[in-house]
This record gives structure tokens, C-alpha cells and sequence, in this order.
């Protein structure tokens, strides 16, 4: 007998941004008892596991992810024991707990930041990257920080000792060195803090950032001015990525890591895997930012068969904290519906971002309400729950809502058997119920041009998907002889014969016809 697959191959992760999810006191912002409150939607939709993205004591620059104290919770969020009561909640209902571990960088008033800036012999000086000034003024090399416009460096020069010191994202989040066995050592013991207290697994931010180039060479100047987060493919990463899974391996109960490697190239993501020494799944990008065009999901598809297959396991994503929601990038709710069944039918597991169940779309966020640096506000709106005049909220949160909420809040589409949010619960209730789904052989067919079929297979259990991502319909009568229809991407109560015609837009999952 083979071994059950691991929790984390046939979970489908829902990730909860916890300022937008939902709100337990009112004061517009959400929280981990507001979290705990709503559980019951996710056990309705279907589920396994929840992301948690950051909620530790911030002074909120990035919006968590500028940590000063990796082992608390916000009070804005709640506290330790709140954590403590989510996580049963969870483990109650048969839901696993991946939180977000934000290794690369600390907030600026993080104490060991503030204890490493206040001197250059200052024990946790070399916690973080120092470099002293060039006579001539200029930073010490020429990488970009994020979101800057202008290709800003990334770095600033500390008044308090007249060095620079380093930061890929703002000021306020210097990079840690983890060169400095100090920092590996504390940054292990936070992860032990948190399965000390029971979470399934980590989100681990910007992973691919944590191992730099030894002499901080420049990036060469035609990539320039891409930000170096995009371009650090550093071999000194692995190491660092195996002694963290070491870590997780000190327990048991097959805890889990997955990487934001933000590279552009599958082929570079694969490498985190570390040939099953490494992380157990990394988020790959490309298929997130391609258009909705078989032109670019083919290629892509491809590319995740062969680079990521021979050394683990995929993970697909199409939207989170950080980019506009795939409704708003794709454009209509057809294609929100058809995308539904390319994130949880491809072979890998699928990461679903809170809202998208809802086909959200970005919120509009006018010039006086826009608080992020990184101009990723629209995505964050928060859930509306229903159709009430605050949407379960207190009166005023922290951002707008996103458009069409009446139509586009849980309770509303709880009530529609032909809602968005019922067409991914049929989705994951398919997934669920087949290993041939969850963890089946993956083939691609022939098909016409603007659409992508492929076949998954466990056993004797057997399905097929057919995706139009084209403006007009297409014939796929040769690809549906012989099986019937088991989800349609439009219609609630689709007979079993499968359509001979794909239109515009339009998914189906088919299972071998009866008899
Ligand atoms: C990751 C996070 C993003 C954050 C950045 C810096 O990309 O997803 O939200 O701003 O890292 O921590
Ligand atoms: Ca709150």
C-alpha cells in the first residue's frame, strides 16, 4: 500500500488577508475573533486549510509585513490567546493553520533593529546589512527597491551612524543578514514559537531574498530599474531554505512550508524545492499574470510540467494580497467562473484568495483613501457578508467596498444555488470527493486553439477538463464522446450531455458517461 499523500498535496488553501476578512468589535478593522466567527463560511464552501496573512505587532507600514515582534499578535488583531482559540476553532472543524513568517526583513522598530542601528559595535549591528559611505555618495550598489517609481536605491543612510543600510522594500523594513548565524538561529526559534502552538504550516514572505551575493555585486544594468526582488536568484538561498525545512522536520505531523519565490522564471521557482530538501510548495507567479489567453497559459502549463514536476509538487495561485484580483484582471464573470475550474482542475494545490469565491473585483479606491505604498489597495476590500447597510461590518472600514456588493456578499450568494461562490463549493466538493483530482496524473489533449483540455487520472477513476479562454465558441465534439457532464462553469442544472460547443468563456468537468 502507498502512503496517504500529505495533508498539503490535496488541500485547497484559502488565504485570509485579516484586516479585510472580517471584524468582531466594530472599529472597521478585522480581526482573529472575527476570523473565528466566520469559520462556518469556509466549512460551507469546502476548504482544508487557511492562510493567515501577517498579524504580528506592526507599526503597519506594509500592513503587517513590517514586524516588530514576530512572536505576539497585534492588538489591533487581538492577542496570543485569541491565536491560541482560532487555531482549535480550525483544528475543530478539520481545518490546518498556515501562518505568514516574514523572514527577509524586520520592521525599523523592530528592538533588533533599533539595538543594531544605535552603533557600529552594538552586538545585532551585524544582524542587518550595513555598508559604510563611498566618497563619492553613492550607495553602496545599484539595486532597486520596490515600488519605487524612479528606481530608487534600496538604501538609505542611518543618520544615527552615518552608514547605509540595506532595505529591498521600504525604508521602515531593513533586510536582515542572514549571513549572521544569530539571525538563523532567532529566526529558527520564531518558527518554533508557532508550531509550539500548533500551526500546519508557513507562508514564508519573500523566501528567494533571505541568501544575498556575498559581495552585493550590482544587478546588470539592462534590468534595470526592476526592483533586485525580482532579480535576486542567489544560490546561497538554498542552504538557508534546507536548514528552515530542518526545522519544521523537527516535528511531527508533516508541517508545511511554501515559498513567495517572486522570480519570473518557473524554472529558477523550482529550484526552492531543493530537491524535496526544500520547501514543500512554492507559489509560481507567471500563470497569475498571464492574460486570459490560451497563448499564455499554454506555455505556462508546460512550464510548471516540466520544471516543478520532477522536484515536487505545484502550487497555482491566482490572486492575493499583493495584485488585482483575477475578476478585475479577466473582466467578466464568465471568465471568473472558467478560471475557477483552471485553479482548482490543474494538478498541484490550489491557493484562493478570500473574495475570489465571490468574483470579486477590486475596490475603486479614490486619491484621499489610498494607504498602501505599493499601491495595492483595490484588492483588499474588505468581505462584505451580506446585504445589510454595513455588510456584517462596523460603520466605517478601513477601506471601500468592492463594486457590485449586493449581488457580491456571502449571504446573497450562500442563497443562489447559481452563484460564483456555489460554482467553486460544487468545484471543491468534486475535488474533495476524488483522489483522481486531488492527486491524479495530469495529460493535456489536443485541442482547438483558444482551448485547454486535459485529463487527470487515479486508478480507475478518470475526468476531464475543457476550458474556452477564446472570444468565440469552439467545437470540441471529438473531446466529449462518451463522458458526461459533472460541473458546468454557467449553468446549475446542466443534463449530463456535454455541450458539442464550447461558447466563449465556458468550462465544463466531465466524467466517464454511466453505462
Ligand atoms: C511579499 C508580500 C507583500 C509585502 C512584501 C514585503 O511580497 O506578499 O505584501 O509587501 O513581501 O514583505
Ligand atoms: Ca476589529
Amino acid at each position: 500500500m502507498t502512503d496517504p499523500a500529505p495533508w498539503w498535496k490535496t488541500a485547497v488553501v484559502y488565504q485570509i488577508y485579516p484586516r479585510s476578512f472580517a471584524d468582531s468589535n466594530g472599529d472597521g478593522i478585522g480581526d482573529l475573533r472575527g476570523i473565528i466567527d466566520r469559520l462556518d463560511h469556509l466549512q460551507w464552501l469546502g476548504v482544508d486549510a487557511i492562510w493567515l496573512s501577517p498579524f504580528y505587532p506592526s507599526p503597519m507600514a506594509d500592513f503587517g509585513y513590517d514586524v516588530s515582534d514576530y512572536c505576539d499578535v497585534d492588538p489591533v488583531f487581538g492577542n496570543l490567546d485569541d491565536f491560541d482559540a482560532l487555531v482549535d476553532a480550525c483544528h475543530t472543524r478539520g481545518l490546518r493553520v498556515v501562518i505568514d513568517w516574514v523572514p527577509n526583513h524586520t520592521s525599523d522598530q523592530h528592538p533588533w533593529f533599533q539595538a543594531s542601528r544605535s552603533s557600529k559595535d552594538d552586538p545585532k549591528r551585524d544582524w542587518y546589512v550595513w555598508r559604510p559611505r563611498n566618497p563619492d555618495g553613492s550607495p553602496p550598489n545599484n539595486w532597486v527597491t520596490s515600488w519605487s517609481e524612479d528606481g530608487a536605491p534600496a538604501w538609505t543612510i542611518d543618520p544615527v551612524t552615518d552608514e547605509w543600510y540595506l532595505h529591498l522594500f521600504l525604508p521602515q523594513q531593513p533586510d536582515l543578514n542572514w549571513r549572521n548565524p544569530g539571525v538563523v538561529e532567532a529566526m529558527h526559534d520564531v518558527l518554533r514559537f508557532w508550531l509550539d502552538r500548533g500551526v500546519d504550516g508557513f507562508r514564508m514572505d519573500v523566501i528567494h531574498l533571505i541568501g544575498k551575493a556575498e559581495d552585493l555585486a550590482d544587478d546588470p544594468e539592462e534590468f534595470l530599474p526592476l526592483p533586485h526582488v525580482v532579480l535576486n536568484h542567489e544560490p546561497s538561498c538554498l542552504p538557508l531554505v534546507e536548514g528552515i525545512r530542518s526545522v519544521l522536520d523537527e516535528y511531527d505531523g508533516d508541517r508545511m512550508m511554501v515559498g513567495e519565490i517572486g522570480l519570473l522564471d518557473t524554472s529558477m521557482v523550482a529550484d526552492y524545492y531543493v530537491d524535496g530538501r526544500g520547501m514543500q510548495l512554492a507559489f509560481n507567479f507567471p500563470p497569475l499574470y498571464a492574460p486570459w489567453d490560451t497563448l499564455f497559459w499554454r506555455p505556462n502549463i508546460d512550464a510548471v510540467a516540466t520544471h516543478i514536476e520532477p522536484k515536487g509538487w505545484p502550487a497555482w495561485v491566482l490572486g492575493n494580497h499583493d495584485n488585482p484580483r483575477q475578476a478585475t484582471r479577466y473582466g467578466s464573470e464568465e471568465r471568473s467562473r472558467a478560471a475557477a475550474f483552471l485553479l482548482l482542475g490543474l494538478r498541484g494545490t490550489p491557493f484562493l484568495y478570500a473574495g475570489e469565491e465571490l468574483g470579486l473585483a477590486d475596490a475603486e479606491v479614490p486619491a484621499e483613501r489610498v494607504v498602501d505604498p505599493g499601491g495595492r489597495d483595490g484588492c483588499r476590500a474588505p468581505i462584505p457578508w451580506d446585504s445589510s447597510d454595513d455588510h456584517g461590518w462596523g460603520p466605517d472600514p478601513w477601506l471601500p467596498w468592492p463594486p457590485e456588493i449586493d449581488l457580491r456578499n456571502v449571504a446573497a450568494q450562500v442563497d443562489d444555488p447559481a452563484s460564483i461562490a456555489n460554482l467553486y463549493r460544487r468545484l471543491l466538493a468534486a475535488r474533495r470527493s476524488s483522489a483522481a483530482l486531488q492527486v491524479g496524473s495530469q495529460a493535456m489533449l489536443d485541442s482547438p486553439d483558444s482551448v485547454l483540455g486535459w485529463d487527470r487520472a487515479e486508478g480507475p477513476e478518470r475526468f476531464r477538463f475543457l476550458v474556452n479562454l477564446g472570444p468565440d465558441e469552439a467545437d470540441v465534439s471529438s473531446l466529449v464522446n462518451g463522458w458526461e457532464v459533472l460541473v458546468d462553469s454557467l449553468e446549475t442544472d446542466h443534463g449530463p450531455a456535454p455541450d458539442t460547443v464550447l461558447s466563449a468563456d465556458h468550462a465544463m468537468l466531465l466524467r466517464p458517461a454511466a453505462g
